[in-house]
């Protein structure tokens, strides 16, 4: 497994790293969360993605208990989490990136995982009410405190990124330094005509997130919701719409081909694909099975074969149906 730098930080992750939304807490128990994250860990991966809001707290609880048994050398694993939805429901803790907010959160996170620090805290949104510049204060100070190492947006606009980064170095205060979007081949358009100059102007990295559409890109919904999938789960019975679409599942079946010419899987080709583009810095993978892993994490070995020309028949299956 090969690293790259987040962003223009000195920190360096793993170039597949392996996330817990839906899974933990839903899926996937602790001893299921112990043995993926094993699995990960041996292949390479070195960064952990979580948020306070993942299965309302607990998911921050299986792997705090997780990261406790397999007891890894703290310098060896990065660990995230995020703020902004909250998990109750009074005035000053939900919905909001004020100050009150934040302070109180990341002692909250801290507790779940049992950890003295998180390397990565992202404003899980941006929030209109709060001025920018007092969340930039409320991170830096987080950082200041010794309760976080680097911090970040996920899903916020270019302008507002912008904004905050230029608050933090008026003021000298830590910069954002990565941005958390959704990418993968059909919904490319943020990272790479929204986000492209402000990652050359600012060094921003981005570690990207659903590069399997939640499994659609694994060709797996074509036939319809498979039992035990994402997509059969009632309480994400939202995104099943956007899993059984028959236009998406149509590019997928398209793109099989060129999978099979690479020898490959579509998963494996679809995250070779987020790992071509060079602003990223990671691609957050999800997964409820070790063999999921185990068929991700060779995804690497196909990054090399992603010629011009093949990327190019790519561009042509995939076409403007790409968000
Ligand atoms: N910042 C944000 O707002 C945000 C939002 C979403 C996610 N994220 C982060 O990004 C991470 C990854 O997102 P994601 O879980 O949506 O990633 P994804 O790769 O799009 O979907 C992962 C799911 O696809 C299925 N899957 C994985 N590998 C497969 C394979 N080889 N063959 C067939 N099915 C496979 C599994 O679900 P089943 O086995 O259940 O079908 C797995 O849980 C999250 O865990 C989270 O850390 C961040």
């Amino acid at each position: 497994m090969n690293t790259r730098r987040l962003g223009r930080s000195g920190l360096k992750v793993s170039e597949l790293s392996f996330g817990s939304w839906v899974t933990y807490g839903n899926q996937v128990d602790t001893r299921a969360a112990r043995e993926l994250m094993a699995a990960a860990f041996d292949a390479g991966v070195n960064f952990f993605d979580n948020a306070e809001i993942y299965a309302k707290g607990d998911s921050e609880l299986i792997m705090g208990k997780v990261l406790k048994e397999l007891g890894w050398p703290r310098i060896r694993f990065i660990v995230s989490t995020k703020f902004y939805w909250g998990m109750r429901t009074g005035a000053n803790d939900n919905n909001t990136l004020n100050r009150k907010y934040l302070l109180d959160a990341i002692d909250g996170s801290l507790r779940r995982l049992q950890l003295d620090f998180v390397d990565l805290v992202y404003c899980h949104r941006a929030d209109p009410n709060t001025p920018v510049e007092e969340t930039v204060w409320a991170m830096h100070d987080i950082i200041q405190r010794g309760k976080a190492l680097y911090w970040g947006t996920s899903e916020w606009d270019p302008e507002e990124i912008r904004a905050a980064w230029d608050i933090a170095d008026r003021r000298n205060l830590h910069k954002p330094v990565m941005e958390q979007p959704q990418y993968n081949l059909l919904h490319r358009k943020r990272v790479e005509q929204e986000y492209a100059r402000l990652c050359e102007d600012i060094g921003l990295g981005l570690t990207t997130w659903s590069p399997l559409a939640s499994g659609l890109l694994s060709g797996k919904y074509r036939k319809g919701v498979p039992p035990g999938s994402r997509g059969a789960l009632e309480s994400y019975a939202f995104l099943r719409e956007g899993l059984t679409d028959p236009a998406k599942n149509a590019i997928v079946g398209k793109l099989e081909s060129v999978a099979k010419d690479l020898g490959c899987t579509l998963a494996q080709l679809s995250l070779a694909w987020c790992l071509r583009n060079p602003h990223v810095s990671t691609v957050i993978t999800g997964a409820t099975r070790v063999e999921q892993i185990a068929e991700n994490m060779k995804a690497l070995e196909i990054v090399p074969t992603l010629t011009d020309e093949m990327l190019a028949r790519i561009d042509r299956i995939v076409g403007s149906a790409a968000g």
